[in-house]
């Protein structure tokens, strides 16, 4: 069957008119990989699967939800969208703003984006404003340039955003069979928390599925939600997840409570070593935000926390195209030899 995007995928459970032409680049679909090597690495006594989101148009999960909010956006007559990102939530909202003819206007914090976001939002055709602030502060911005104007904000504070990223619970619980027992994910703004839980409600409500308990981490520097406080400076390697006041903190809040899951901190040098450890033991080159839920997974089973019939699935939530500076950093660089085989072959026996 030809694959339309997850508006025409899971229309009915979309909020949007029978008739409306979706604006999509045939986000979804996303590999669910079961991680063989990475559960005996981790001597995890359940079974561990991998949804990566890296696979998606721009590289990452916000498009689940771009597609729908632009979509409703063009319906309603819109000229031009904005956001605050860290980085994928603006390359998404640049390209599907392309495709729609919208225009895009993206508040970034300096410096602190990895190279490949700000190259996509770029040339995406985005407008890109740096600011001398953090994402909290680029949000604060946007939240008033979009009461003061008709420019629609498509952070994840627009509700249309939660119900695209829904579908990812959607598609999970479909190639299972059943809903996994527990689901691993970082958590930044929150909105992502939010939608799976959503995601999960939905299913269950209509096919009477069961439901995970959710399990979120935040990096050390940037974990307001496991404090209990606003972070006023948050600082963490994995800059996608670096905020310090997340928009939908209650209804993260609520999603824990209500699946009686624990949302918990990962250090930058644990987030780092899952990273490694993803790329080489399955192959699956994720950035370090997304690495956190593997993490926080390793963290949770030295704690004994899980048990045999436990299904764990871990969103890695981009790709680590995106930030290869991260990623090159600590890792030993390619050898160098003359361009001659005796030398080559050296190399290769030593
Ligand atoms: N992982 C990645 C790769 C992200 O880009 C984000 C958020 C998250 C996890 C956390 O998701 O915010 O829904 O809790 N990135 C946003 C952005 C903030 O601007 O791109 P969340």
């Amino acid at each position: 069957m030809k694959y339309t995007g997850v508006i025409e995928r899971y229309r009915e459970y979309m909020p949007l008119s029978r008739d409306v032409m979706p604006i999509t680049l045939l986000e979804g679909n996303t590999p669910l990989l079961e991680a063989d090597n990475l559960k005996k690495e981790l001597k995890a006594p359940c079974k561990v699967f991998l949804k990566f989101e890296g696979t998606n148009p721009t590289g990452s999960f916000k498009d689940r939800g771009m597609t729908v909010a632009i979509t409703k956006s063009v319906e309603d007559g819109a000229e031009a969208v904005i956001c605050a990102s860290t980085g994928n939530t603006s390359a998404s909202a640049a390209a599907y703003a392309a495709k729609a003819g919208l225009k895009a206007f993206v508040i970034l914090p300096k410096g602190k984006i990895a190279i490949g976001k700000l190259a996509q939002a770029l040339i995406y055709g985005a407008k890109v404003i740096e600011i001398d602030g953090n994402f909290d502060d680029a949000l604060r911005i946007v939240r008033e340039i979009g009461e003061k104007t008709r420019v629609v904000i498509v952070n994840s504070i627009n509700p249309y955003r939660i119900e695209g990223q829904k579908t990812a619970s959607f598609e999970i619980v479909e190639t299972l069979g059943k809903a996994p027992t527990h689901h691993s994910l970082p958590v930044g703004n929150a909105g992502n928390i939010t939608a799976y839980w959503k995601g999960y409600k939905e299913w269950s409500t209509k096919h009477g599925s069961s439901l995970p308990k959710m399990l979120g981490f935040q990096a050390e520097g940037a974990a307001p939600i496991v404090l209990g406080r606003v972070v006023d400076h948050p600082e963490t390697v994995a800059t996608a997840i670096r905020i310090g006041n997340p928009a939908s903190w209650k209804q993260a809040v609520n999603a824990l409570d209500e699946s009686t899951g624990q949302i918990n901190i990962v250090q930058d040098s644990e987030i780092l070593s899952a990273q490694k450890l993803i790329a080489g033991a399955e192959g699956i080159f994720c950035e370090p935000a997304s690495a956190s839920s593997v993490a926080g997974l390793r963290k949770l089973i030295s704690h004994d926390y899980f048990s045999a019939k436990d299904v764990v699935v871990c969103t890695l939530t981009g790709n680590g195209l995106k930030d290869p500076d991260t990623a090159s950093r600590d890792i030993a660089p390619p050898l160098t030899s003359k361009p001659e085989l005796s030398e080559v072959l050296k190399l290769i026996q030593d």
